[in-house]
């Protein structure tokens, strides 16, 4: 073995060494899962008010527009990872349904509790299946699905490769992948008014709806530590996509990335 080879014993005592951001702090990588996951117990059951009211609607505009882009056919599968209440799911299930399945795919169980009402409640109900685990390991074989979805999940994952490398492995070939995420505004006027509105207005309206600012504060400054979207375009294309493309969506606060696997 040569000197710069790790004993497995070494190598745990490395991965749980490894220091990760979490916002604007530096965290162990099993601490920042737990935290992630940690924030959206308390605000789940009113995930999808914030969210509606706290981007004024704007969230659901990106996710039809993401959407539209993948070109769903009906018959189709998709894979919503980080699908929380299952808003994109939702969405693809409307284009693929009837013979066709959407899966929501995430960790934290109160999201997906708040998600299986909503879908209970829509016509898609047969459509949309949950599925609770990690992003960094999905648990499904490989190539099985035709498009992959990620709507404001990837910014949290605690190693963002690895996570790309797992949706490039469950996709068919020629499969795409459409990713939502939150970026920051290009115009520096704008992005006066982006940092009060993220650090002073949207944890007062986050206290107010959900009882607890935190997540919001979180948000606030995992977006502002989080690779610009030619850094994740670049990471895509390592984790094998080819047609790595993005564009800016209202100023630049969200972005969607569009890529298939060769
Ligand atoms: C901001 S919410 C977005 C939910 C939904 N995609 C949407 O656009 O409304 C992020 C979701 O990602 C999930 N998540 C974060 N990291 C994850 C991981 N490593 N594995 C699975 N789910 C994860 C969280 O539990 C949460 O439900």
């Amino acid at each position: 073995m040569s000197a710069r080879d790790d004993s497995p014993k070494d190598a745990r005592a490395n991965a749980g060494a490894e220091e990760v951001s979490f916002g604007y702090r530096r965290v162990s990588a099993p601490e920042k899962r737990r935290l992630v996951s940690g924030q959206f117990d308390p605000i789940a059951r009113r995930y999808d008010l914030a969210d509606a009211l706290l981007s004024f609607g704007l969230h659901f505009h990106w996710k039809k527009w993401g959407i539209g882009r993948l070109a769903l056919k009906e018959g189709e599968h998709v894979l919503d990872v980080c699908g929380g209440t299952g808003d994109l799911a939702l969405l693809a299930a409307a284009r693929v349904a009837p013979r066709g399945r959407a899966f929501v795919y995430d960790f934290n169980r109160p999201m997906m509790r708040a998600g299986r009402a909503k879908v209970k409640r829509s016509r898609f109900a047969g459509s949309v299946l949950f599925v609770e685990g990690d992003a960094e390991s999905l648990s499904f074989p490989d190539a099985v699905f035709d498009a992959v979805t990620v709507g404001f999940g990837i910014r949290n994952l605690v190693h963002l490769d690895r996570g790309l490398s797992e949706m490039h492995r469950v996709l068919k070939p020629g499969g795409r992948i459409m990713i939502l995420e939150f970026s920051f505004p290009v115009r520096a006027w704008f992005r006066r008014l982006y940092d009060v509105y993220s650090f002073r207005v949207m944890p007062l309206g986050a206290r107010i709806i959900c009882g607890t600012a935190g997540p919001f504060r979180y948000l606030a400054e995992s977006i502002r530590v989080f690779d610009p979207p030619e850094r994740l375009a670049d990471r895509l294309k390592n984790a094998g996509f080819s047609d790595v493309r993005f564009r800016r969506l209202t100023e630049g606060i969200a972005v969607v990335y569009l890529a298939r696997r060769r």
